[in-house]
């Protein structure tokens, strides 16, 4: 999947700082889990609070042959696309809900996922001439992946799902960014925004989780307002190249990000 923030660029620094051994591995803002499936731990708990996201990944699990049925059947025209948008999710079964989902993101522009504050899907169509609205090997090996261990899918605060840590889980934290400057904000994945009392809160459950003797590596800009939070853990600076960025000029554009760990 598309999603703002993934971390597929950045996998390969990610990967060189996760802890050698761990119990589960658990990550509350798991988006479209970029280091989840690079890691393919046998033990997690992932989540988010996006409801369309945590959905796809039940039915990918359950029910991917219903789901590529469903994904074959739809077709890139804006015609098409507008009818599905309009659809409500809420009335939707999880399969056609899942399946809306994919191709909304795999069609619309950019592949963002942004809501009015109705909570309504509002990215317009994105006009692709061959989009891969199914990708069939993809959806039938995290169906594998996600049946065959056991993988809690929750959907949910990240809070709650950090309270589920004990002493030796990793957890992965990477929540929406503090905004580098007023205009290159995207905090907004859902009712609702990331804001700095968020940030605030979170670096706390950072320092609880720390303290319970858990692994955690979190993932935020590098802004003025974000290193102090995290001052006396061990913080590297490292640059990150956004695929998705709301301005068309700014994109490819590079960006500084920090990881911070409470371990070496
Ligand atoms: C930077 S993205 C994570 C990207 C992910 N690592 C990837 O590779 O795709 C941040 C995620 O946090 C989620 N989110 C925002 N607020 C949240 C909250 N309070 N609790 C849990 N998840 C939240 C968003 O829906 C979004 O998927």
């Amino acid at each position: 999947m598309k999603w703002v923030g993934g971390k597929r660029q950045l996998l390969a620094i990610l990967l060189k700082n996760v802890p050698p051994q761990y119990d589960r591995y658990i990550e509350p803002f798991v988006g479209a889990g970029a280091l989840l499936f690079a890691l393919s731990p046998e033990r997690a708990v992932i989540s988010d609070i996006n409801p369309e996201i945590m959905n796809a990944y039940r039915v990918i699990r359950d029910s991917v042959h219903a789901l590529i049925a469903s994904l074959r059947r739809h077709t890139n025209t804006e015609d098409h696309f507008y009818r599905v948008r309009s659809k409500g999710p809420g009335r939707l079964s999880p399969v056609q809900r899942a399946s809306r989902f994919i191709y909304l993101n795999r069609t619309c522009f950019n592949g963002l996922y942004r809501e009015n504050s109705r909570g309504e899907f509002n990215v317009p169509f994105g006009d692709y001439r061959a989009p891969r609205i199914l990708d069939r090997g993809n959806l039938v090996v995290v169906s594998d992946y996600l049946g065959a261990h056991r993988i809690r899918i929750l959907c949910q605060d990240y809070k709650k799902t950090a309270s589920l840590a004990r002493p030796g889980d990793f957890l992965y934290l990477d929540p929406p960014y503090h905004p580098l400057n007023s205009t290159s904000s995207f905090t907004r994945y859902s009712k609702g925004d990331f804001t700095e009392k968020d940030q605030i809160e979170l670096s706390h459950v950072f320092r609880e989780l720390d303290d319970r003797g858990c692994y955690v590596m979190l993932s935020n800009s590098n802004t003025e307002f974000i290193r102090p939070l995290y001052r006396g853990y061990n913080i590297q600076e490292i640059g990150a190249n956004r695929a998705i960025n709301c301005k068309g000029d700014r994109r490819g554009k590079r960006f500084y990000e920090i990881l911070v760990k409470n371990y070496t």
